[in-house]
This record gives structure tokens, C-alpha cells and sequence, in this order.
């Protein structure tokens, strides 16, 4: 994939309408009140929208909020397969799902940010946000409803892709988040418009894109969390291109038990056992040192107070879980990154959200923040460990995608990004 895209500085979007599609998918409060738990992903987009401001354009944001639900229906076969009772599955509470993914709280906080008024359409690509984005003048900002209200968004429905191009004379991503959807708003519009990316993804495509591409050596890959299954991808595009691969968190106890190690009560993916011994032959067969704990913290429970000991990896009695990497894998990963020139990481080592937990996703977090090697986090849980740990600050690149992140690592194409002009 060609990373080098021309950005908001190679055209001219004075005077014009600009459609900027935005990843304001912004965690909000459980207890529907409408408040933002976490704001970053507003922030990210705002050196962009500032300097289209700026350069006298109309902007008219867009962007999804969750995974509404489109039909009663659908609703209801949703909330009978997470195995709620049929008759606590009301029209109401469906309308209230929709109405906690409308788009207020990101125009009041995005208003906040930018100390100006935020417009905010009633509709995607209705009779308002027509209205609304012919009447916008330069300078002002225009927020459409949450793109997934219209069934076609998900589908990349050509009509609607046309239909939201139709309003602009520019289209900007910035959704890095989105990039891996292939998604009217994210993807279909560029076919209509001249597509360039904003700031969020160009600093996104550099880092990541670089370390990919043209990695500083030695190239540390850290990968994490639970389950192998969902990282193979990575795994796999990794050991084309990384000089060490470290193994850490739930999915390490997969590859124990594929080499005959004994894993209690911990995480395994039966099924990912053969895979993972073929990964430790790949890694061999390309020379790339493939680090696996030696050593794994256990506890009695999965939970925060539960007992705990140290025991060899490999070793974990029945009725015992591996819920971190013990001492010693520490200061071997530690010892790893110590004298990298990039390191790429994906995943927590440990149940980084019990403090008993933690030492070993924090020993890492402190590893790298002493480092002088260019340091890459992947979005979802490791953003969070690192940000939770208080080292967020410490760190070269914090990406800000989850799933995009993380198929962006795995060497795929991302629809968002392809469709966006060649430098
Ligand atoms: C994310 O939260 O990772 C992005 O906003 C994409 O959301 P999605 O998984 O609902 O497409």
C-alpha cells in the first residue's frame, strides 16, 4: 500500500466546502447522561478542522458513534442473542439505544475545544443537513448526524456516498479509526471528490507506515493481549519484517501449551496450538528471535484480590491461572527493547486493570519510556495500559485506531487510506 497521500496543504480549500470525515467515536457514560468518558479522539481531529477554520473553508464534519441498530427487528434479535428475556425487549428501549448514539455531546465538546459555535445537523444527508451545509459560510463548522443513521453507511451505498459528496467541494479524512472500514463516509465519498487526508492520518501513516516500511534497526515487535486468534494476522506480517518478536499477555499461555507446557485455568485457544508452533518455526526458519515468557505470575481467581505466586512457565497447577509474566520474562523483554531503534507494541502483557496484575504491561511501559528508540503503540488496550500506567507522555506515537491500528500492523489495505490521491 502507498502511504504517501496528499494532504489538507496540497489543495486549495479557501472559500470551499469541505467534507471532513472525523473518528468522534468517543466513549460515552454508561448511564446514557450523555457524558464523554474520554474526549482524546475530539482533540486529535483538531489541529485539522483548526487549520481548514483557519484557511477560511466550510467544514462539515462527519462521523459513526457505535453500531446503531437500524430496525426494531434487528434490535430485538440482537438483545435475544445476548440472551435477554423477550419481554424486557421494548420499541422504547431501542429508540433510547439510537437516541444515546446521537451526535450533541461531541458538537458540545468539539464546540468547547474550538471556542466557537458548533452547527449540528438533525440528519445525514435529509433536508437538514442540506439546508445546513448550503447556508454554511467560510469559517464556520457544520457537524452531521451519526453517519450510521443511514442504513447505506456500513454498505458503502454508492447513493450515499454521492449524496454526502454532494455537499462538499472537498473531502479530508482524518478518521484514522475508520481508515480499515470500507464504509460510504470513509471510502465511497473519495470517488466523487478530490480525497486528501488531515494531519491525524498523516502523522499515523508516518509512524506506523515508516516503522512498517523502513524500520530503524533492531525493529522489537511486543505483542500482547488475549487470544492468538485475533492476532495471527499480525504475527504473521510481523516476522517479515521485525528483528525480534516478544510474546506477552493471555495468548502466550497458547503457545506454552502447544510446546507441551502445563497452563492450569489460564487463557488457551486448543484450536491456535499448531499455529502457534508453526510461528515458532517461521520465526527460526527467518532468523527472527522469537521471545516467550519464561516465567509467569498465577492466581487462584480470575480477580484483583485473588492469591498469587510466581511459577515457571509451563509449570501452572490445575486450579491456577497465568494472569501476568513473572520477574524474569521481565527483565528479558526489558533487556530487548533496551537497545532497539523502533518498537512496535500491541497488547498488554499482563491484566494490566488489577494492580496485582500490572507489574509486568508496566515494566514494559517504563522499558520503553527509557528507551531512545522510536516507540509505537497500537490503539485500543495497549493506548489504554500505557495511558492508565501514566506513561502515555513518554511514548513517540500513541495511535489513535484500534481495529485500524492493528490491520494496518497486519500489512492490509485500508480502504480509508487507499482512496485518497497519491502524492
Ligand atoms: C473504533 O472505535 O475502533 C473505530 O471508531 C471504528 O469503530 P467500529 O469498529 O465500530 O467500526
Amino acid at each position: 500500500m502507498n502511504y504517501s497521500k496528499k494532504t489538507v496543504k496540497d489543495v486549495d480549500v479557501k472559500g470551499k466546502k469541505v467534507l471532513l470525515r472525523c473518528d468522534f467515536n468517543v466513549p460515552m457514560a454508561k448511564d446514557g447522561s450523555g457524558v464523554i468518558t474520554d474526549d482524546k479522539r475530539i482533540r486529535a481531529a483538531l489541529p485539522t478542522i483548526q487549520y481548514l477554520l483557519d484557511q477560511g473553508a466550510a467544514v462539515i464534519a462527519c462521523s459513526h458513534m457505535g453500531k446503531p441498530v437500524a430496525t426494531f427487528e434487528s434490535y430485538k434479535k440482537k438483545q435475544l442473542e445476548k440472551g435477554k428475556d423477550e419481554t424486557s425487549i421494548t420499541e422504547e428501549k431501542w429508540k433510547k439505544s439510537l437516541a444515546e448514539l446521537r451526535m450533541e455531546p461531541v458538537a458540545a465538546r468539539l464546540s468547547e475545544l474550538l471556542g466557537k459555535p458548533v452547527i449540528l445537523a438533525d440528519d445525514v444527508v435529509g433536508p437538514d443537513a442540506q439546508a445546513k451545509a448550503a447556508a454554511l459560510k467560510p469559517g464556520e463548522i457544520l457537524l452531521l448526524q451519526n453517519t450510521r443513521f443511514e442504513k447505506g453507511e456500513t454498505k458503502n451505498d454508492p447513493a450515499l456516498a454521492k449524496a454526502m459528496a454532494g455537499m462538499a467541494e472537498v473531502y479530508v479524512s482524518d478518521a484514522f479509526g475508520a481508515v480499515h472500514r470500507a464504509h460510504a463516509s470513509t471510502a465511497g465519498v473519495a470517488a466523487h471528490l478530490p480525497a486528501v487526508s488531515g494531519f491525524l492520518i498523516q502523522k499515523e501513516l508516518d509512524f506506523i507506515g515508516g516503522a512498517l516500511a523502513n524500520p530503524k534497526r533492531p525493529l522489537v515487535a511486543i505483542l500482547g493481549g488475549s487470544k492468538v486468534s485475533s492476532k495471527i494476522g499480525v504475527i504473521n506480517n510481523l516476522l517479515e519484517i521485525a528483528d525480534t518478536i516478544i510474546i506477552g499477555g493471555g495468548m502466550a499461555y497458547t503457545f506454552s501449551a502447544a510446546q507441551g507446557g502445563k497452563v492450569g485455568n489460564s487463557l488457551l485457544e486448543e484450536d491456535w496450538k499448531d499455529y502457534s508452533l508453526e510461528m515458532i518455526q517461521k520465526a527460526k526458519d527467518k532468523g527472527v528471535k522469537l521471545l516467550l515468557p519464561v516465567d509467569t505470575v498465577i492466581a487462584d481467581a480470575f480477580a484483583p484480590d485473588a492469591n498469587s505466586q510466581v511459577v515457571k512457565a509451563g509449570e501452572i497447577p490445575d486450579g491456577w491461572e497465568g494472569l501476568d509474566i513473572g520477574p524474569e520474562t521481565v527483565k528479558l523483554y526489558c533487556d530487548a527493547v533496551a537497545d532497539a531503534g523502533t518498537v512496535i507494541w500491541n497488547g498488554p502483557m499482563g491484566v494490566f486493570e488489577f494492580e496485582k496484575f500490572a507489574a509486568g504491561t508496566k515494566a514494559v511501559a517504563e522499558a520503553l519510556s527509557k528507551t531512545s528508540a522510536i516507540t509505537i503503540i497500537g490503539g485500543g488496550d495497549s493506548a489504554a495500559a500505557v495511558q492508565q500506567l501514566g506513561y502515555a507522555d513518554k511514548m513517540t506515537h500513541i495511535s489513535t485506531g484500534g481495529g485500524a491500528s492493528l490491520e494496518f500492523m497486519e500489512g492490509k489495505e485500508l480502504p480509508g487510506v487507499a482512496c485518497l490521491l497519491d502524492k
